[in-house]
């Protein structure tokens, strides 16, 4: 097999990039190791920025997000048994963000990829990447684990295959340094069937922990609590869950959620994580194969998408103008983007979370930040501003 771009992940990284690529002429091949069922079904992130909503506009692939999702122009911080809202919407010049799945997405971008005759391999095992320092570079892999091995000559791997696939891995370790942290909490995350307990997001810093209350749609809503790390969904019965919430989101004058039947529970952990450079010859890592950032700050799959964009751009200007100015400095313009993501995930953890080793001063602390953020306007906009999305910065 022969194309300009192989590419390893059908998360939102590999699929976005293979619209824009689509959009440019640009031949690509997406490999993913699991069943497109899976993919559509495996509950994830919410939160769209900006960006991400206007280039979904722009690849003409919104018409199902403006139907289920809902926009949002503001946030509440909750602390103290009160609330603080952040209007984002006017502290931004008017942007917001979109509450639409991330398993929606994926349902988008597949059903449209597919219908323009685009190639998703589903399904494949044993992917390993070759000939990276050379301008053909190959990737093997097998249609099933009984299947022969088949080869995909290319000009490009873009290497889309999350924080455990075999791209990041293929980088020598003496090229790359990787970055990490790990929180010593994790978030345990529902859907329950019962309609919004409110109109806009609540991220809740209480003396039992962080809790978040976001949607789905009408009827489905997802809440969040923060657990220990090393917790068992197994010692979560759905009463347990509900006097959390209740007891976290409780405020001075008797909010408390809408309680419904719970269709979906699960605990992931919170970490930190950034691979540099994202780049080595001709493979480009795209989204969490190249950096993972905690839950607080909704970007995880935002920056999926604006990795995707940049390289798009840069294979884009190769083809087009024989030039690889933008494809040298991808991991640059990427990293600039990124660092500030890590930064505002990590800020806003350290804001929201209870953590273990704090004193009776750091608590304070905590509380006067969140104070202040909610109550200066300089602290509410640096909140806004980051949250709905910084700019991709193209220049040196
Ligand atoms: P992924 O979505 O991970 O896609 C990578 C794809 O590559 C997968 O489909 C995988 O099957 C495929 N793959 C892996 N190995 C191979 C291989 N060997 N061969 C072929 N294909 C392979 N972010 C938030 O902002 N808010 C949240 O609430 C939130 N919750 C999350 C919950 C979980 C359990 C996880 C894991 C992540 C969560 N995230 C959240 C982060 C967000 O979902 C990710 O940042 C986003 O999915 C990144 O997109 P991606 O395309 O880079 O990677
Ligand atoms: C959701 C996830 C997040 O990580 C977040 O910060 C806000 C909302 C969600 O799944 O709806």
């Amino acid at each position: 097999m022969r194309t300009q771009v192989a590419i390893i992940g059908a998360g939102p990284a590999g699929l976005m990039l293979s619209h824009l690529l689509a959009r440019d002429g640009i031949m690509s091949i997406v490999l993913e190791s699991r069943t497109r069922q899976a993919i559509e079904e495996t509950i994830r992130a919410g939160v769209l920025e900006q960006g991400t909503v206007d280039l979904l506009h722009e690849l003409k692939l919104a018409d199902r997000m403006e139907q289920i999702g809902e926009r949002h122009g503001g946030i509440e911080f909750r602390f103290r048994g009160r609330g603080h809202r952040i209007p984002m919407r006017d502290l931004t010049g008017g942007n917001e963000v979109m509450i639409y799945a991330q398993h929606e997405v994926i349902k988008d971008l597949v059903a449209a990829r597919v219908q323009q005759g685009g190639e998703i391999v589903f399904g494949v095992s044993d992917v390993q990447l070759h000939d990276l320092d050379t301008d053909r570079p190959r990737v093997s892999f097998r249609r099933s684990p009984e299947a022969p091995t088949e080869f995909i000559a290319c000009d490009f791997i873009a290497g889309c295959d999350g924080f455990h696939g075999p791209s990041r891995s293929s980088i020598p370790e003496n090229v790359r340094t990787e970055y990490h942290k790990t929180f010593p909490m994790g978030w345990l995350g529902i859907l329950v069937e019962a309609p919004p307990s409110s109109e806009e997001l609540i991220y809740c810093n209480h003396d039992r922990g962080f809790a978040l209350v976001s949607t789905r749609s009408p009827e489905v809503q997802r809440m969040y609590i923060q657990v220990d790390a090393q917790d068992d969904i197994a010692n979560w019965p759905d009463e347990r869950i509900w006097s959390e919430l209740r007891s976290r989101l409780a405020t001075e004058d008797g909010w408390a959620p809408i309680e419904g039947p719970i269709i979906q529970k699960s605990i992931v952990g919170m970490r930190s994580f950034v691979c540099s450079p994202m780049q080595y010859g001709r493979l480009f890592l795209a989204g969490d194969a190249a950096h993972i950032v905690p839950p607080t700050g909704a970007k995880g799959l935002n920056l999926a998408v604006s990795d995707a964009r940049v390289l798009a751009a840069a294979i884009g200007e190769f083809y087009q103008d024989s030039r690889t100015d933008l494809l040298a400095r991808y991991s640059q313009i990427c990293l600039r983007r990124v660092w500030k993501a890590e930064r505002f995930s990590n800020f806003m953890t350290q804001l929201l979370h209870r953590f273990p080793e704090h004193s009776a001063f750091d608590r304070e602390i905590q509380l006067a930040e969140l104070d202040y953020m909610t109550s200066s306007v300089h602290g509410l906009s640096t909140i806004a501003e980051n949250y709905v999305g910084l700019p991709i910065e193209w220049g040196t």
